[in-house]
């Protein structure tokens, strides 16, 4: 077991988000003008409902809608719009627009990464938790073989573009999802976790987007000192190791899992490693204030086989897990599998 704690930012990080008001009206139209040529990514949800705002502010650029949801995260999609840019006649000095969640950010990504060896692309995240976390840093991927983000780069965007007036449209749902990535976020950030506990309402839409700025801070702080995941940059994997094998096996959404993920994560701190249990147990009572989902549907020994399959084990086949274990601290834990099936079943009958 490996016990890292997460220090305080070191510099101002000069990031390439910007926090912006009337982004479709004006600061992407804005930023547009810079390039030769754009195409614009979305999904068919986004497209529903801010089709008519782009073809006001953004006349004659060309849109291209995924069928929503994280079953189309995949190759056929990939490739669909690698098509769609080549037909749109994009060029090395033209720009793809990812407006929409994370799929449709993640795709996007890896598509203005592939197509001619890597085009601008410009991020503008309409979900709680694209734009605290996954328009920033860089992680583009489509799942494949079922495993969750097996196919992807790190490149990072010319510029993301965060306007909580999105917000307004999202169902519940996708509140709970964004608030998952920010507990993990507050179980990194001791200033955080202290708002987040003290917060009346979490879903306030107004205490949201005041507390999406320091996310995003706090994120691009991480991902500047180490961009391509060698080392501190694993602590945004918190929870997520149990998170994506619940994720490949439910249909919750990635935040609902990852605020599962914690839950167990935090348990398993609690049997394995040297840990503050009264702080797990208030990160753990958080993450249960968001959550909606009934923990007794998780199936424990399908997510824990699933578990075998993610990027971050070890080749010897143990499962390694970023566990929560104390403010603003984690361990790595890495557990032979039958060993960590185990517990997730002993958690789960201890939890319901
Ligand atoms: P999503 O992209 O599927 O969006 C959720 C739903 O909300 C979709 O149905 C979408 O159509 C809809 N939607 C989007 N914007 C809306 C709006 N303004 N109003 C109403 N509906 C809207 O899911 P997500 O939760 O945004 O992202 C999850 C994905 O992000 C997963 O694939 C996960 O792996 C990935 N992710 C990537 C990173 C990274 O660093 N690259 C980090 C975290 C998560
Ligand atoms: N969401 C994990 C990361 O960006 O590293």
């Amino acid at each position: 077991m490996k016990i890292i704690t997460i220090k305080a930012a070191s510099a101002a990080e000069k990031s390439v988000v910007r926090c912006r008001k009337k982004v479709m009206e004006k600061a992407l139209p804005a930023a547009l003008n810079g390039y030769r040529g754009a195409l614009i990514f979305t999904d068919t949800n986004v497209y529903g409902l801010y089709g008519k705002k782009l073809a006001r502010y953004l006349p004659g650029v060309p849109v291209f809608a995924m069928p929503a949801g994280e079953k189309n995260k995949n190759a056929e999609t990939l490739f669909s719009l690698l098509g769609a840019m080549a037909e749109a006649g994009l060029h090395r000095d033209s720009v793809l627009v990812a407006l929409g969640g994370g799929v449709v950010g993640d795709v996007g990504g890896l598509a203005a990464a592939l197509y001619m060896r890597g085009i601008a692309c410009i991020q503008v995240p309409t979900t709680l938790l694209a734009q605290v976390d996954s328009s920033v840093g860089g992680k583009t991927a489509i799942d494949f073989r079922g495993v969750k983000n097996l196919v992807g780069a790190f490149r990072q965007p010319a510029l993301v573009l965060a306007d909580p007036a999105f917000f307004g449209t999202l169902p519940r749902r996708e509140i709970c999802c964004g608030l998952g990535e920010i507990v993990k976020h507050g179980a990194l950030s001791a200033p955080l976790f202290e708002r987040l506990v003290s917060a009346p309402d979490l879903f306030d839409l107004g205490f949201l987007a005041g507390i999406v700025p320091e996310n995003i801070a706090f994120k691009a702080d991480v991902v500047r000192r180490d961009p391509h995941e060698t080392g501190l940059r694993k602590c945004l994997n918190l929870g997520h190791t149990t998170g994506h094998a619940i994720e490949l096996c439910t249909d919750l959404s990635h935040g609902e899992c990852v605020l599962i993920g914690l839950i167990f994560e935090a348990e398993l701190a609690k049997k394995y490693a040297v840990c503050d249990g009264a702080y797990l147990d208030e990160l753990i009572a958080l993450c249960k204030r968001v959550l909606s989902c009934d923990l007794r549907s998780v199936d424990v020994s399908a997510a824990a086989e699933l578990a075998r399959l993610d990027k971050k084990n070890e080749t010897n086949g143990r499962v390694v897990v970023c566990a929560p274990r104390a403010r603003a601290s984690y361990a790595l834990l890495t557990l032979g599998y039958g060993e960590y099936a185990h517990a997730l079943a002993e958690i789960k009958e201890k939890l319901c």
